[in-house]
């Protein structure tokens, strides 16, 4: 049974299940509820405290389930609702809280209220959107000129003359969260699984429900039209108090990208979302300065408004990280795009496993991309005709290389994934990557993750706030956590000596002698 129920998500380690690319069950190529039912041993072993899930509802996948017809039911793809439940159950049976994502910013164009929307103008569901008429005499220029999330134009045309928002595609339409029943329908959604045991939400998009009516352009120095408005503070402080009704610390978590970090703390005042993921961190150069300033710009962040920080490496929408680590350029950002560019992979791993010990050490709740735990790199070699994510004809990048089918076992595609043909190709190099390769060898990632997990249960100090760094020179990244459990990451380009310690609890790689060699880190009990 579950351990503790009280603020679970203040360090949790919390892995994200990309249900389509976990595990298939009934052999389609597209991972399935009973996938994952069938290998939650795996997320027992590693020690995760719980699961996200992306979006399993029905859907018609024009963006790869972010496009929801649906809240209360599972799309046949994936299983059923009794499936659902069931995994539920499951999981917590092994002591794994289970997260749902919901999508409140928009909603599938095939969800009954915006087909009912469509089918009449006086339809009352038209309300729940945005029609608006178009510009020009005839009304045949876009409302505004938004650029989209994933690039493209924002509104599109029905056949009686209006155009619909949109800032995703055209079947993701946007909600009105003006009106209250699109704020009613979603404090019940969130209750229709918090009934069914669910310990969390994850809220996709959280930042953009709200648009200023007038709709004006994106004009540099004005307010932005459609990021951030306040109004959506009292939404989320809405949501607390369903959260709070329920016993057992329900979690909401944020997905905020905000590049003003107070802005972005807001979210996590006391009365609204208990946590938010940090994509500063994830979009940090693997550079020391750089990632000190970030951690500490976060922790500063948080403290003030009594929240837990998050660690985020990566996710089903950002370019695996051993690849970003092994590339030249080592940010990450939508409006940067390096696909392609020279990347050594052996590199990558090696910061990768750093990196690992840095999010699982760091004060705070740690996010685990399905696959993270096995050391997957990006698939840059998907033809682009296989592609399905809606960004890559809209952007020029698409978000497919990381939501590769997961490798479990046996020498060649699929990998134990399926028995039919895995929905994007597998790179047959990960033959050495597979979970089944990787159990029992002590230098494999997954052992890493296994072992740092397990440790990171044991260490009290791991579990609460304080940390402190440790002057080990400019290019090294050094702190302290509760009983002289230190953090070491060596970003200089040669090996350093190791502070005093009585012992070494676990290391990213070999160590030389008594010093750290360049992209390793180390967790020390320091000398008392
Ligand atoms: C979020 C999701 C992403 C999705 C988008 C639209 O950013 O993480 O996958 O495409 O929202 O729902």
């Amino acid at each position: 049974m579950l351990v503790s129920t009280s603020e679970w998500w203040r360090s949790a380690v919390i892995y994200q299940v990309y249900p389509r690319s976990f595990a298939d069950a009934d052999g389609d190529g597209v991972g399935d509820v009973d996938g994952i039912r069938a290998h939650l041993g795996h997320l027992r072993d590693l020690g995760v405290d719980a699961i996200w899930m992306s979006p399993w509802y029905p859907s018609p996948m024009a963006d790869a389930g972010y496009d929801v017809a649906d809240f209360r039911d599972i799309d046949p793809v994936f299983g059923t609702l009794a499936k659902a439940e069931a995994l539920i159950e499951e999981a917590h049976s092994v002591g794994i809280r289970l997260i749902v994502d919901i999508v409140p910013n928009h909603i599938s164009s095939e969800h009954p209220w915006f087909k009912a929307a469509l089918a009449s103008p006086d339809a009352p569901e038209r309300d729940y959107f945005w029609f608006r008429p178009g510009k020009g005499a005839n009304g045949d220029e876009m409302p505004t000129n938004w650029r989209g999330e994933f690039g493209g134009t924002t509104w599109t045309r029905t056949p009686d003359g209006l155009w619909y928002l949109h800032l995703f595609t055209p079947e993701q339409p946007d909600l009105n969260w003006d009106h209250p029943d699109v704020r009613a329908e979603f404090e019940s959604i969130l209750r229709f699984w918090f009934d069914r045991g669910v310990d969390g939400i994850r809220i996709d998009s959280a930042a953009l429900l709200f648009k200023d009516k007038t709709l004006p352009e994106v004009r540099e120095g004005e307010p932005h039209p459609f990021h951030d408005l306040d109004e959506v503070h009292d939404v989320y402080r809405a949501w607390r108090r369903v959260a709070d009704e329920y016993a057992g610390d329900r979690a909401l978590i944020g997905e905020v990208w905000m590049p003003e970090v107070e802005r972005f703390a807001n979210y996590l005042r006391p009365d609204e979302l208990h946590a938010a993921f940090n994509f500063d961190f994830l979009g940090c150069a693997w550079e020391p300065r750089l990632m000190r300033e970030c951690v500490d710009r976060t922790l500063d962040a948080h403290r003030a408004v009594g929240a837990p920080a998050t660690w985020v490496l990566s996710n089903h929408d950002v370019t695996r990280h051993v690849t970003r680590y092994g590339r030249l350029d080592t940010t990450f950002s939508f409006d940067n795009n390096l696909d392609g560019t020279t990347v050594d992979l052996s590199l990558g791993t090696r910061r990768a496993r750093a990196a690992a010990l840095l999010s699982l050490s760091l004060p705070g709740g740690t996010y685990i991309y399905q696959g993270e735990e096995l050391g997957l790199w990006e698939n840059e070699n998907i033809p682009p005709e296989s592609y399905q994510d809606p960004m890559w004809a809209r952007r020029g990048h698409s978000r497919d290389g990381c939501r590769v089918p997961l490798p479990w076992s046996a020498d060649e595609p699929p990998f134990g994934f399926s028995s039919g043909d895995p929905w994007l190709p597998q790179p047959p190099e990960w033959k050495d990557l597979t979970a089944s390769a990787q159990t029992g060898d002590p230098n494999s990632m997954l052992e890493l993750y296994r072992a740092a997990i397990a440790r990171r249960r044991l260490e009290d100090g791991l579990h609460r706030p304080a940390m402190a760094w440790l002057d080990l020179g400019p290019e090294v990244l050094a702190y302290t956590r509760g009983d002289r459990f230190a953090c070491v990451i060596n970003m200089s380009g040669s090996p350093i000596p190791l502070p005093d310690h009585e012992t070494t609890l676990l290391a990213s790689g070999p160590l030389d002698g008594d010093r750290l060699p360049q992209d390793t880190a180390v967790w020390l009990r320091l000398t008392a």
